[in-house]
């Protein structure tokens, strides 16, 4: 097993990687009180609920299956957890335990954020995505309907749990999406690890144990590292959000059902790259490289069918990195090196978006 720590002073947190560790003691060991509210949706739990609840029978334990989506990430699924929290009369001592991916670990993050004003909360990530991103760094939330993730809090976990075996089970189709997520480290901040992974990309596609663990551990490493510096995104932070305000834009616009949250932030990083290059900062060569990383990965590239710029400059109109009415964007000056462009150049915006929308 290997642990990394994301520091934050008083509140810095162990991120735990290994094989089966849903297994293991050390479930019930990072838990300080005697209640659990254990909370996954229907098709994690139907796989692993019962391995972990076996670990917990020192608890007090109340388990919530959520139904399983984008969809149900909102204000309406929250209350499920909040009643029966109550219903259980847990109290702030408790600690709420999210086994699923990153809608299960963003809702319950922002359930434990505000339950009975701030709980502990642990993650167990499920899947390759909230593996690599989702789970560490306490970004918590839901969505509303007129935006993604526009209610929440940052809430750091007292832990993350990451088996990697749980993946065995996870379908190619996310296994891509949590790529995405991977290819967009090395993107932004370490052009060696983007090498590396177009080297054993069909290794990662494949599951392969040793890359994946590798792979993994890279990745937490960069984001515990830039959380470390800038936890409530100030500044650093944002270089997390390539390729996603473009991303949003496209789930918003499908409804957040249309597609995968990985798969908008593939063609997300392809659009970054797109803009980077029309302002004269990457090379065609590199829009080249990022779009082969994406295909490879088995990501779309392009926007959704019938999706306009018009669509695009709409939902990114309401993003949260925006301050002033200024629309802010994350770009490359090369390609492991991102920046935050404080005023997205309209312009160039509205022709890289007219010449990809189709
Ligand atoms: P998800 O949670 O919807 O999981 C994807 C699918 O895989 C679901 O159907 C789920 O039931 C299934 N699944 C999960 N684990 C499985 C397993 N081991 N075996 C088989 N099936 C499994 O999606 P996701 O990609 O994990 O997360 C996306 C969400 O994460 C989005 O809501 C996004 O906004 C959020 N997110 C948050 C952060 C953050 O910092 N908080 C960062 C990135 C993404
Ligand atoms: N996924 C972006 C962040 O955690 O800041």
């Amino acid at each position: 097993m290997k642990t990394l720590n994301v520091d934050l002073g008083e509140r810095t947190y162990p991120i735990h990687i290994g094989h089966n560790l849903i297994d293991s003691d050390l479930l019930g060991s990072v838990i300080r009180g005697h209640q659990v509210l254990l909370v996954s949706n229907e098709t994690v739990a139907s796989l692993y609920l019962d391995r972990v609840l076996s670990n917990l029978t020192a608890f007090e334990v109340a388990t919530v299956i959520l139904p399983d989506g984008e969809n149900h990430k909102n204000i309406g699924t929250l209350d499920l957890i909040f009643s029966e929290a109550l219903t259980k009369r847990f109290s702030r001592n408790v600690t709420m335990v999210a086994l699923g991916g990153g809608v299960v670990g963003d809702i319950v993050g922002f359930a434990a954020a505000t339950y009975q004003r701030g709980t502990d909360f642990l993650q167990i990530p499920t899947t390759l995505l909230s593996q690599v991103d989702s789970s560490v760094g306490g970004k918590t939330g839901v969505n509303h309907r007129l935006g993604k993730n526009m209610i929440g809090a940052f809430h750091q976990p007292i832990a993350v749990l990451i088996d990697t075996d749980i993946l065995k089970t996870l379908p190619a189709r996310e296994m891509s999406a949590g790529l995405a997520e991977v290819i967009k480290y090395g993107l932004l901040g370490d052009v060696a690890f983007l090498s590396w992974i177009e080297d054993h990309l069909d290794e990662l596609i494949a599951k392969n144990p040793s890359v994946l663990s590798k792979a993994i551990e890279h990745s937490c490493k960069m984001k515990a590292a830039i959380v470390a510096r800038d936890e409530r995104e100030h500044g650093v932070r944002a270089l997390l959000n390539l390729g996603h305000t473009f991303g949003h834009a496209i789930e918003a616009h499908l409804g957040y059902s249309g597609c995968l949250h990985g798969e908008a932030v593939g063609t997300g990083m392809v659009l970054a790259a797109r803009v980077s290059h029309v302002m004269g900062l990457l090379s065609e060569s590199d829009v080249i490289r990022t779009v082969s990383i994406c295909k490879r990965a088995n990501l779309p590239v392009r926007p959704p069918k019938g999706m306009t710029p018009n669509d695009f400059l709409e939902h990114m109109a309401v993003d949260k990195k925006n301050i002033d009415g200024r629309l802010r964007l994350i770009l490359m000056h090369s390609l492991g090196m991102a920046f935050v462009e404080e005023q997205a150049p309209m312009a160039v915006l509205d022709d890289v978006l007219q010449a990809c929308c189709h």
